[in-house]
């Protein structure tokens, strides 16, 4: 191979820049030119790209967001939208694509390696739901971000003895809530992985109140099927002894600079994605499994479901004491 394409697509995720670095400085140490499309699989099919070169991909790894733009593409989900984009890479002699984002952009990556281009997926989404990988880029900055939010909110909080509802991105996925559970000392993680109802969070956040607590916290997952609203209105009318507020942590999430196990990863994903593509793999994703990193089909990836194990609501509770 001596030339190769590489985009970043769907939701942005801190790490992105990072692992652009990383493709195009490992392929320029293989002397393979890397062209980056612009704004994720659109750029791809309408031909917005340009020539990546070492230089050009110097001060990134430390900036959140994408330098080549991101966007989340309905035309790729159609076959003349694929054909376009395959016969971009080809008009440009490209013979090869490193693909980085979350769940949808892989199923791109998927059809693309259908249509005979040798394809690498990096998983990047601070959602932590793609299967395969323990780790996606962008979730331990994400993680982070939640935790230096709610320590914020612990300030106030105990300042005016309130309960605190706080709902954390992850589409359909748990894991940030669940894992903001633990590290932040809430009551009670609230994720879609684990039936909750609002009677629940009542009776959790009333008995904090009992046992002498000045604040508490309720995470709430965004896809948890419960309205924080609907849970404050709730809490009021049952008399939990607290006042409660709302806080809807949002695209502050997505941002930032990337924490060093972001960089880390991100920097290991994108040589072992050259290293993969050069060596001739295609219709794999990088994926951290043990402390190392491997392929996984991405016909799997694209099929399965990953899942977040309950375990952490029930550690939550149990440190809540
Ligand atoms: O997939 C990342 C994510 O931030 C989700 O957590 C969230 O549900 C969604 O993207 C928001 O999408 P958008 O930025 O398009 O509003």
């Amino acid at each position: 191979m001596q030339r190769i394409g590489v985009l970043t697509s769907g939701g942005d995720a801190p790490g992105m820049n990072t692992a652009v670095r990383a493709v195009v400085r490992a392929a320029a140490g293989r002397d393979v030119i890397t062209v980056g499309f612009e704004d994720g699989y659109d750029g791809l099919i309408h031909g917005r790209h340009t020539t990546l070169t070492a230089r050009d991909v110097g001060a990134i790894l430390h900036q959140g967001g994408t330098m080549l733009r991101t966007a989340r593409c309905e035309e790729m989900r159609t076959e003349s939208g694929q054909k376009r984009a395959v016969r971009t890479l080809r008009q440009e002699g490209i013979e090869g694509l490193v693909v980085i984002g979350g769940d949808g952009s892989l199923r791109g990556a998927h059809l693309l390696a259908g249509h005979e281009v040798p394809t690498v997926a990096i998983p990047a989404s601070i959602d932590n739901d793609i299967w395969g990988t323990d780790m996606s880029l962008g979730v331990d900055t994400a993680l982070n971000t939640i935790i230096e939010a709610v320590d914020k909110l612990r300030d106030t909080a105990s300042s005016h003895q309130r309960a605190f509802l706080i709902e954390t991105m992850g589409r359909n996925c748990g894991y940030l809530a669940l894992m903001a559970g633990v590290t932040c000392g809430a009551e009670l993680a609230v994720a879609p992985e684990a039936a909750t109802t609002v009677e629940d969070i009542a009776a959790a956040v009333s008995a904090a109140y009992e046992r002498g607590k000045y604040y508490s916290f309720v995470i709430v997952a965004e896809g948890a099927g419960l309205d924080v609203h609907e849970i404050a209105d709730h809490l009021r009318d049952r008399g939990i002894g607290f006042e409660s507020r709302i806080t809807i942590l949002g695209h502050v999430q997505r941002g930032g600079r990337p924490s060093a196990f972001d960089r880390l990863l991100a920097s290991r994903m994108g040589i072992a994605a050259i290293e993969l593509l050069l060596g001739g793999s295609t219709d794999v994703m990088t994926a951290l499994t043990a402390s190392k990193i491997r392929p996984v089909p991405l016909a799997e990836v694209t099929a399965r479901a990953r899942e977040v194990s309950v375990e952490y609501q029930h550690m939550t509770e149990l440190l809540a004491r």
